[in-house]
C-alpha cells in the first residue's frame, strides 16, 4: 500500500484505515490478529478503535473488547511504532445495564441519554482507560465519537488540547458533527491557539440517503461537508460504514438492513443499476467497485474498512488495485434518478 499524506499533519498513513469495531466480539481473536498482521503485511498502519466497540455484541460484552485486543496484539508483536493509532471517546455508556437486559437486548431508544458525552471529567477519564487498554504511552489520533450539545465546546476543546500539550494524543479529531459545529470547534480552538481538529469520521458510502434522513446519533456525509472539505485540505473525511454494513451484493441483506428505509428510494436504485452494470463489465463484485470509488474519491476520503472475516479482508484489499478511470468516476458520481 502506497501511504498518503495525512491532510496537512505531515503524518503518511496507508489509504486504507482498518476498522477494529468487533475485533475481540463478532471476529474472533485468532482470526482478528491474523487480519491485523496481514494488514501491517500489506504496508497497512491505520488502525481504528474506540473506548466503547463493541458492547452491544452480546450479554458480556464490555465496550473493552477491541482496544484491549489491539493492545495484546502490539505488545505481542512489538509494532507499536509501526502503528497509527486512533480511538474515540464519548460513547461509552455510563452503564450498559440500564440500556441491555440479562439476554443481551439493547433498548436503543435508551441509549442515548446514556452516553458519558464530552465534559472535562468524562473526556479525561476516557482517554487514560484508552491509554490503559491499548497499552500505549500515546495515541496518534484522538476523536470525540459524537457531538454533545449539553457541554461547551471550549471545555471539550480545552481537554483536548492539555491532552496535545501533554504528549499523550498527537492530533485531534471529531466524528458524527455537523459541519457548522466541526467549523464553531476548529475556530473556537484557532482564537485560543489551541490543536484544532484535523479529521472527521461520518457515516458515507456510494448510495445517498434521504434528504433529512435521521441516523441518531450519527451522521452521513452531505454536500455541505463536501464543499467545506474542498476549502479545508487540513481536515481529512475518513468513512465509516463503506459499505453499509454489506448490502451492496446482496438483494436480501439490503431489504434486512436497520437503515434500508432511509436509502430506499428511486436515486438508490439508480445507482445500484450503474453499479451493477459497471461492476460486470469490470468482473469485480458491487463491494469492490464501491471501495474503489471511494479510494478515488474527490475530495480525499480514507475509508474504514469494516470486515468480519479474513475472505471480507481480502476481497475489500483486493480493491486498492482497481484503476478507475475519470469517466468512470464521473459516470458513478453522475448516476441519480
Ligand atoms: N464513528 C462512528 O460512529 C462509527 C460507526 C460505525 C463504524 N465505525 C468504524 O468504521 C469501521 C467500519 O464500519 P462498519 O463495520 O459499519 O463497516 P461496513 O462497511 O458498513 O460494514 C461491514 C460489514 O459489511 C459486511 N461485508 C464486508 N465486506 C463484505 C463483502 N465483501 N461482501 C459482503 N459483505 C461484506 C460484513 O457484514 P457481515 O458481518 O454481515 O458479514 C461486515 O461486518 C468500524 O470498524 C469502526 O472502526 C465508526
Amino acid at each position: 500500500m502506497k501511504h498518503i499524506p495525512f491532510g496537512t499533519t505531515g503524518e503518511m498513513v496507508s489509504p486504507y484505515c482498518l476498522g477494529t469495531m468487533i475485533m475481540g466480539t463478532q471476529t474472533d481473536r485468532p482470526t482478528s490478529f491474523k487480519m491485523l498482521d496481514r494488514f501491517l503485511d500489506l504496508g497497512g498502519n491505520f488502525l481504528d478503535t474506540a473506548n466503547c466497540y463493541a458492547w452491544w455484541s452480546g450479554k458480556t460484552a464490555t465496550g473493552d473488547e477491541s482496544e484491549s485486543l489491539l493492545g495484546d496484539w502490539m505488545r505481542e508483536r512489538g509494532n507499536r511504532n509501526e502503528v497509527f493509532l486512533a480511538t474515540k471517546g464519548g460513547a461509552r455508556l455510563k452503564s450498559i445495564n440500564r440500556v441491555r437486559d440479562a439476554q443481551g437486548n439493547v433498548a436503543w431508544d435508551k441509549v442515548v441519554d446514556n452516553y458519558e458525552y464530552l465534559s472535562t471529567h468524562a473526556l479525561r477519564k476516557a482517554a487514560e482507560d484508552s491509554l490503559r487498554r491499548l497499552g500505549t504511552d500515546h495515541i496518534d489520533l484522538y476523536y470525540v465519537h459524537i457531538d454533545d450539545r449539553r457541554t461547551p465546546q471550549e471545555e471539550t476543546l480545552e481537554v483536548l488540547n492539555n491532552l496535545v500539550k501533554e504528549g499523550k494524543v498527537r492530533y485531534i479529531a471529531c466524528s458524527n458533527f455537523r459541519t457548522w459545529r466541526m467549523e464553531r470547534a476548529r475556530s473556537i480552538s484557532a482564537s485560543n491557539g489551541w490543536a484544532s481538529f484535523t479529521a472527521i469520521q461520518q457515516q458515507y458510502s456510494y448510495l445517498r440517503p434521504k434528504a433529512g434522513a435521521d441516523f441518531g446519533i450519527n451522521v452521513n456525509v452531505d454536500e455541505e461537508l463536501l464543499d467545506y472539505l474542498r476549502a479545508n485540505p487540513d481536515v481529512t473525511l475518513m468513512a465509516f460504514s463503506p459499505l453499509l454494513k454489506g448490502i451492496y451484493d446482496d438483494e436480501k441483506k439490503r431489504a434486512a438492513y436497520y437503515n434500508w428505509h432511509l436509502f430506499n428510494t428511486d436515486d438508490s436504485r439508480a445507482r445500484l443499476d450503474v453499479l451493477n452494470r459497471m461492476a460486470r463489465e469490470m468482473n469485480i463484485s458491487n463491494s469492490q467497485l464501491v471501495m474503489a470509488w471511494l479510494l478515488h474519491h474527490e475530495p480525499r476520503v480514507i475509508p474504514i474498512v469494516g470486515v468480519r472475516t479474513l475472505e471480507q479482508f481480502d476481497i475489500a484489499m483486493s480493491a486498492l488495485d482497481i484503476r478507475l478511470t475519470p469517466e468512470q468516476m464521473d459516470f458513478l458520481n453522475k448516476a441519480s434518478a
